[in-house]
This record gives structure tokens, C-alpha cells and sequence, in this order.
């Protein structure tokens, strides 16, 4: 059994890599240089692997494994040790989508996002004279969505599962009982968000310290421990009866949520068909709506797939006006036809037809920018938060399963349930607060995604399979909001066009287009100086921001052996035998 962290050497030698990455790509790639990149292979196993954000969660999902689970189970072992080790993203007071391959090839994705709660009504986030109220939809009680989490889990094992539900809860009780050592990342994240745990909670939250947090103290779950014995012992109703559910609707009411028992008793996750395609050969498996982003993925891939990226080179001025151009359409798109397809009509084929797909190209030129300004008007997207978190596993039958989860924005609404211990999401956030009007951050969404009871809101959630030859190839996923789409599309045409290994293509540096604003918006090292001014004489605006997705991914290597690509920019962590 191995556990493999990006070590801090590694980080700065990948941080090195990212740098001289562009220089090294812009131009033809040469047999040397694809040699140089394939040694550079992230952590392999030869039968199973969990690569996930921590390393706690990562080791509990493997152990699964190895005491003879599948990579279902492991996947459920998995989500709960992230609500225990890293509260930040991982959850149970959230939601999710889980696509899955099995060993035989059947697929299937289950959708366990939350939902609008009963009494939630079009306007709730507005004042009477009806403009966005500042904070409603993602800093209170009434932010907060129909957790989703744990009926999925239930649902994932009852269905797919191999071993006693309880063996997959326990480890992540012993981890709440026991503590997780904070790293650095982890202690400054729960100190710059201890203004809003003490102002979004009546009780005083046990994620604040008197003083701040440090790396290497121990943070301990025990409300959370005894919430997921509820969950161990008493399967769903240990979530959505009894305690947990009292505790839960106390603390929407001392808050002003409106979250009843009605509304935990109905909520069910829903299986639904993956979205499929392909790329060149590659059959590509995703996420169908109410997430965005197995559509938008598969739109991406049909229409950059006629231009020769490969021949561009990695990062290239066309190789980025083609990925960009190709962006900005399809998020256009998005804002206007995705929502909840149980409330909606989504024409998703029609969105994956390939005349369709060849006519929105057909107004790109290398010469100059399309201006969004000139692509179809339609609702701005919708703002997301970064703080989701994937995680992608495989097991040594070939089994694979790649999940997104979320509690939207970092530690969700930051309310934490009074003596149940766990966060609740202000996934609420998602729908459009008013559509075809800017919500409090400047962006607003389309009708298709208007709040309505019941309703599960829009989201960029990603998790992908990818097949070659009609067997397991990757499998990949990452959080970052609107990025997401983006981000797993990079990842994917990163080692199939530009031969980079896995552990390469999630440490490589991105760049992104989501139509408006009209900007590519990029990591410090994805845009080449010369590239950069390039595009900028063609028309186009660069933004430069921090680093975005965290994108965790396996890949099935030609002896059969797995590699791992664990992003760096987090402490994301494989774990494999
Ligand atoms: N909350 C992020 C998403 O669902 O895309």
C-alpha cells in the first residue's frame, strides 16, 4: 500500500515545470521532449487508486479497497471521510454528481444535488421593491439547499455497494473522533472564515478557536462523530429522520431557513443517463443536467475537434483562440438553455448536434476575437464558487468512479447545524437570484434556472470517464465553479493532444473563457509573453488571477498500471497498491 503527497520539492519542481512549460511546448514538439514529459509521470499503482483532496481521505478510500470493497464503496467511504477531514468542501449537509464506469462497461451517473426547499418561492432573495438582497442567498439560513449527500451515499450502496454499509462509515467516525492535523492551507482557512462562522451562527461554532489555528493542531469532530453513527446505524433515516432531521430544522428555525421536515423526508437523489460522445476515438462519459457540465464538455471537444491543436502546440496563440472561441459559444449557451431538466426542457441534443456545433464555429477566425458582444444574447452565467472538490477512483476489477461534491462556497453557508456538527451549503446561490438581472456579484442567470420549490439548481460540476478502445482510459473531475468546464476540458486535451502524463496535465497551468466577461482569464504561467501579446493585437482582453480547479484524475496507463495526477495547487493526495 503507498500513499503518495506532493512533496514540497515535487511542488517547486512542478512550479519550475509550469514555467518553462510554455517555452518548451510553443513550438513543434520533438520525440526528446515527449520523452522528457512522459518521466515525469505522476504516482502509479498497479490496481487501485483513490486520488482525492487529502490524504486521509484518499488512505480511507484505498484501505476500503483493500479489505475487498469495490471503488462503490470506496467512493462512499470516501465522501464521508472528506466531511470529516476536509469541511471546507468535502460533506454531508451538500450535494453532488457521481459518474461511473463499470469493470463489464455499463455506465450510469446518479444526482444527488440539492434541492429548493417547499416553501422557497422566484423572488425570495429580493427586497419589495425587488432588488437582490446583499448576502441572502449565500451568507444565511435561507442559502442553504436540501442536503443531498447522504441519500446519494445510500443510494450508491444500495445499488452498487459490496460491503456492510456500516464498514464505510466507521472510518470516517474514528477520524472525527480522533482529529485531522491541519496543514497550513487548512488553519488560514479556517481563520479568515471565523468572522462569518460567528455571524452566520446564534451558537458558537466549534470550527472557531479563541485564538487562530495553526498547522499541526488536531481538529476534532465530536458532534459530527455522533451525527455519522446516526448515519451508520440507521442508514437514511439517521439523516433525514429522527435527531439529525430535529436538529437540523431547530437550527433553520433559530436562523430564519426554512428547510422542514417535509422537505428531508421527500428529498431523493435521482440515476439519471450520463451524457456521452466522442473525441477523436475517445468516448467521453459526463455529468447530464441539471449539471451544466457534461453538455458543455461535450460541446467543447465536437468543436475544437476539427482544428489541429496538436500542431498548434500546447498554449499557442491558435491552440488558445480555438479553446477560447470554442468557450465563449458554449457558455453562452449554458446561461440560456441549462436548468433542472425535471422543471425545464433542456435540448440537449440539440445543444450536441454536430451541424449545430459547426455552425456556432463557423463565425471564428484566427485573425480576430469574436466579441461576446456578438454571440447570441442571452442571460450572463451564473456565479459560482470555487470551493467544490472531486475525487476520482478506480479499482482492481477496472470499476471507476468519478464524483464532484459540493457545499458551494468555501465551509457552504458556514452555518453549522447546533450539535449535529456538520455545514450546511448556500448551494441556493446557484439558481438565479433574479433572472435576467445582475445578482450581488454582478452576473446574473437565465429563466431556465429561476428558483422554484423543489427545484435542484444549475451547476458546472464535471465528473468525467473516458474510454479508449472501449476500455477505462481516465478518469477526472475538479471544482472551480464556472473554471470546472473548463479546467477538466484542458486537463483531457492535455495528454490527448499534447502527450503530456497525467500528473503534467493537472499541474499544467490554465486559462479560461466563459463568454462574459468578454476575457480570457488565466493562471500566472498559461500564457506566454509573445502569446499573450499576440492575442492581445487580435482583440482579445487577458485577465490574470490566482490558480483555480484542484483537479484530481487517474489514468490508465498501456501495462494497465494506474498514474495518478493529484494537483499540486491544493494538498490533494493519491493513495494506491
Ligand atoms: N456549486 C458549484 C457547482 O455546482 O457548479
Amino acid at each position: 500500500m503507498r500513499l503518495h503527497l506532493p512533496r514540497k520539492a515535487n511542488l517547486q519542481a512542478w512550479l519550475l515545470f509550469i514555467t518553462l512549460l510554455p517555452s518548451l511546448l510553443s513550438s513543434c514538439t520533438t520525440s526528446s521532449q515527449k520523452e522528457t514529459q512522459r518521466s515525469e509521470r505522476g504516482f502509479t499503482a498497479q490496481k487501485a487508486m483513490v486520488v482525492s483532496a487529502h490524504p486521509e481521505a484518499s488512505r480511507i478510500g484505498m484501505e476500503i479497497m483493500q479489505k475487498g470493497g469495490n471503488a462503490y464503496d470506496a467512493a462512499v467511504a470516501t465522501q464521508f471521510a472528506l466531511a470529516v477531514a476536509f469541511p471546507v468542501a468535502g460533506n454531508i449537509g451538500g450535494g453532488g454528481f457521481m459518474v461511473y464506469r463499470s469493470a463489464t462497461g455499463q455506465t450510469g451517473a446518479l444526482d444527488y444535488r440539492e434541492t429548493a426547499p417547499g416553501a422557497a418561492v422566484e423572488t425570495m432573495y429580493q427586497d419589495s421593491a425587488g432588488n437582490v438582497i446583499d448576502g441572502l442567498s449565500t451568507d444565511s439560513h435561507l442559502a442553504v439547499g436540501v442536503p443531498g449527500a447522504v441519500d446519494g451515499m445510500v443510494k450508491v450502496h444500495e445499488k452498487l455497494g459490496s460491503l456492510p454499509w456500516e464498514d464505510l462509515v466507521q472510518p470516517a467516525i474514528d477520524l472525527a473522533r480522533n482529529g485531522v492535523v491541519l496543514t497550513q492551507k487548512e488553519a488560514d482557512g479556517l481563520n479568515d472564515a471565523k468572522e462569518a462562522f460567528l455571524e452566520n451562527n446564534k451558537h458558537v461554532p466549534y470550527l472557531v478557536r479563541d485564538n487562530t489555528w495553526q498547522a499541526g493542531d488536531t481538529l476534532r469532530h465530536p458532534d459530527l462523530a455522533r451525527t455519522l453513527e446516526r448515519i451508520r446505524d440507521k442508514g437514511r433515516a439517521g439523516f433525514y429522520a429522527g435527531e439529525t432531521a430535529d436538529l437540523l430544522v431547530e437550527e433553520m428555525k433559530r436562523g430564519g431557513g426554512i428547510i422542514s421536515h417535509r422537505d428531508l423526508e421527500n428529498y431523493s437523489s435521482v440515476w439519471r443517463q450520463p451524457v456521452t460522445g466522442t473525441y477523436k476515438g475517445y468516448k467521453v462519459i459526463s455529468m447530464a443536467p441539471p449539471s451544466s457540465g457534461g453538455v458543455a464538455l461535450l460541446q467543447l471537444l465536437q468543436m475544437v475537434a476539427p482544428y489541429n491543436l496538436q500542431e498548434y502546440g500546447w498554449q499557442s496563440t491558435k491552440a488558445v483562440q480555438a479553446m477560447t472561441e470554442a468557450e465563449r459559444r458554449v457558455y453562452a449557451d449554458r446561461a440560456t438553455y441549462l436548468g433542472d431538466p425535471d422543471f425545464v426542457k433542456v435540448p440537449v441534443q440539440e445543444l450536441l448536434d454536430k451541424a449545430y456545433l459547426e455552425e456556432r464555429m463557423s463565425s471564428m477566425s484566427f485573425a480576430q476575437a469574436t466579441p461576446s458582444s456578438a454571440i447570441k444574447a442571452g442571460a450572463l452565467p451564473v456565479y459560482e464558487s470555487d470551493q467544490t472538490t472531486h475525487f476520482s477512483i478506480v479499482d482492481p476489477a477496472g470499476n471507476a468512479v468519478s464524483i464532484t461534491t459540493t457545499l458551494n462556497g468555501g465551509y457552504g453557508s458556514k452555518v453549522v447545524v447546533e450539535g449535529a456538527g456538520f455545514l450546511l451549503n448556500n448551494e441556493m446561490d446557484d439558481f438565479s437570484a433574479k433572472p435576467g438581472v445582475p445578482n450581488m456579484f454582478g452576473l446574473v442567470g437565465g429563466k431556465a434556472n429561476a428558483i422554484q420549490p423543489d427545484k435542484r439548481m444549475l451547476s458546472s460540476m464535471t465528473p468525467t470517464i473516458l474510454e479508449k478502445d472501449g476500455k477505462l482510459y481516465m478518469v477526472v473531475g475538479t471544482p472551480g465553479g464556472s473554471t470546472i468546464i473548463t479546467s477538466v476540458f484542458q486537463t483531457i486535451l492535455n495528454v490527448l493532444e499534447h502527450d503530456m502524463t497525467m500528473q503534467q496535465a493537472v499541474a499544467a497551468p490554465r486559462f479560461h473563457h466563459q463568454w462574459l466577461p468578454d476575457e480570457i482569464q488565466h493562471e500566472p504561467a498559461a500564457i506566454p509573453a509573445g502569446v499573450r501579446s499576440e492575442l492581445e493585437s487580435k482583440g482579445y482582453k487577458l485577465h490574470e488571477r490566482g490558480t483555480f480547479g484542484r483537479v484530481d484524475a487517474i489514468l490508465v496507463l498501456p501495462n494497465g498500471s494506474l498514474e495518478a495526477g493529484a494537483d499540486p495547487r491544493g494538498d490533494d493526495a493519491a493513495a494506491g497498491f
